[in-house]
């Protein structure tokens, strides 16, 4: 997070918190709850200046959620996007405006379309056509007929680091297409009585830098827009869905700060929309990784560790810790790289190149493949690795039966726990016959 810095003793200090504070509660997510709200605010004000103040920028709370992620996005003037009903019921418990809450999904359940209709929310954007009748139907079985929808467009571009992709065809689970579908989609619900379309949409991936991407999608959506528009379909709004990178390592680029985007994107919409003579629709956006990854770090405490031999006469030093892919799958699913630093005293002595593992029974349990760390450390030691903010905690599971780590929010030097450490008994209480043997000897 901004602000993070190491004290004389080598100590790292993150939102004015000594590390070596939490010592006691590793594995331990911390967040910089300011660096949160800060990267949020940044959005909301960089997005509503370059669109006159008719942007809207949704917090994807799939990337990290909790209540205070909710009371934290809201503050900053942003909404919240869902995409199952734990984080629909979460955001709307944690006080969410619902007209600022959208749901996602390319198989949303009854139930959670249900929940998200009474509650009124502000858009369901549907991923079929399939979807668009279970809406109707949904919706007349509440009692509702004003239902805002909109249309998950595929545009054929695809993004993710510098690079991005664009095609025509289409084979993956998400949106609508472009070619086909999509204005189907949206004359369907158009002609619908009981649901309202309110606009299209479209995300084109994850841990992008290459703001074309974005602006290759807009462009494309709007040749829809204009089509709709002939028709006498009109489109309000275009959402450009999440996707801006971070940097992890020292190997990543700087992503480009939101105002960079923001103007990016209105020149080339305004540029597409005036080439194809329409007005410029209101445009939002749902950033996750961008506001949520900075503001965590991960602090593991130092186990064993073991040279193991490599080839020609080489040995890597293998440096266990506390947790490993339990709390951080994304080196072993997406081959993700992440970096480490001593976070709990000073060290002269030389760099070693080491891997740092978790704790699990699998070889993969690998948290940084290689990453430089002094020579003298040791057990006990404690290990910050930065940016675990997105898709960490998220994507946190049990395996081997680990507890999965609790989430400590720090601001102006104070520590306050925000998701609790999970134990043991909280793991195996899910287990009926161990309950009901429990139950039995008491
Ligand atoms: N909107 C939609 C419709 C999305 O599907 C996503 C992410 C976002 C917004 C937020 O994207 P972001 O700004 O966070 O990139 N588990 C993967 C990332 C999966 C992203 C899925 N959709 C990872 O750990 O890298």
């Amino acid at each position: 997070p901004a602000g993070t810095y190491r004290r004389e003793d080598g100590v790292l200090v993150v939102g004015g918190l000594a590390l070596t504070e939490l010592a006691e509660s590793t594995p331990t997510f911390v967040w910089d709850t300011a660096d949160f709200a800060a990267r949020a605010r940044r959005w909301a004000e960089a997005m509503n200046e370059a669109f006159d103040g008719r942007a809207h920028v949704h917090y994807a709370a799939k990337a990290f959620l909790c209540a205070r992620a909710v009371h934290l996005a809201n503050d900053a003037g942003l909404g919240i996007d869902t995409a199952s009903a734990g984080e629909l019921e979460c955001a709307l418990r944690a006080g969410a405006t619902p007209e600022l809450v959208g749901l996602h999904g390319n198989n949303k359940l009854d139930a959670e379309i249900d929940r998200a209709i009474t509650a009124g929310i502000g858009r369901i954007i549907v991923d079929s056509l399939d979807e668009i009748d279970v809406l109707e139907e949904r919706a007349r079985a509440c009692g509702l007929s004003d239902v805002p929808v909109m249309v998950r467009v595929t545009s054929g571009v695809h993004a993710g680091g510098h690079e991005f992709i664009a095609t025509a065809h289409e084979d993956q689970k998400f949106g609508l297409s472009l070619s086909g579908a999509a204005a189907q989609a949206a004359r369907r619900v158009e002609a619908s009585d009981v649901l309202r379309l309110i606009g299209l949409h479209s995300h084109i991936g994850s841990q992008i830098f290459a703001i074309e991407g974005f602006a290759e999608a807009a462009s494309r959506l709007l040749e829809l827009v204009a089509d709709l528009a002939e028709e006498g379909i009109t489109i309000d709004e275009l959402d450009l869905g999440g996707g801006l990178g971070i940097a992890y390592t020292g190997a990543d680029p700087c992503p480009p700060h939101p105002r960079e985007v923001a103007a990016a994107l209105r020149a080339s919409l305004e540029e597409s929309a005036a080439m194809r003579g329409i007005a410029l629709p209101r445009v939002s956006i749902e950033p996750g990784r961008s506001i949520a990854g900075p503001s965590q770090i991960m602090l593991y405490t130092i186990g064993t560790i073991k040279d193991q031999p490599v080839d020609e006469g080489q040995v890597r030093t293998y440096v266990s810790i506390d947790g490993g892919m339990s709390d951080n799958i994304r080196p072993a699913l997406y081959g993700a790289a992440y970096t480490a630093t001593l976070a709990n005293r000073a060290s002269a002595a030389p760099l070693r190149r080491c891997r740092v593992v978790g704790r699990h029974c699998e070889s993969g349990d690998i948290v940084i493949h290689d990453v430089c760390l002094p020579a003298d450390i040791r057990r006990g030691d404690l290990l910050a690795v930065p940016a675990v903010g997105a898709y960490g905690h998220a994507m946190a599971s049990n395996y081997n039966m680990l507890t999965r780590p609790g989430v400590i929010a720090v601001a102006d030097g104070e520590a306050e726990t925000v998701i609790a450490r999970e134990t043991v008994d909280d793991v195996l209480r899910r287990d009926r016959d161990l309950v009901a043997s429990a139950d039995k000897t008491a």
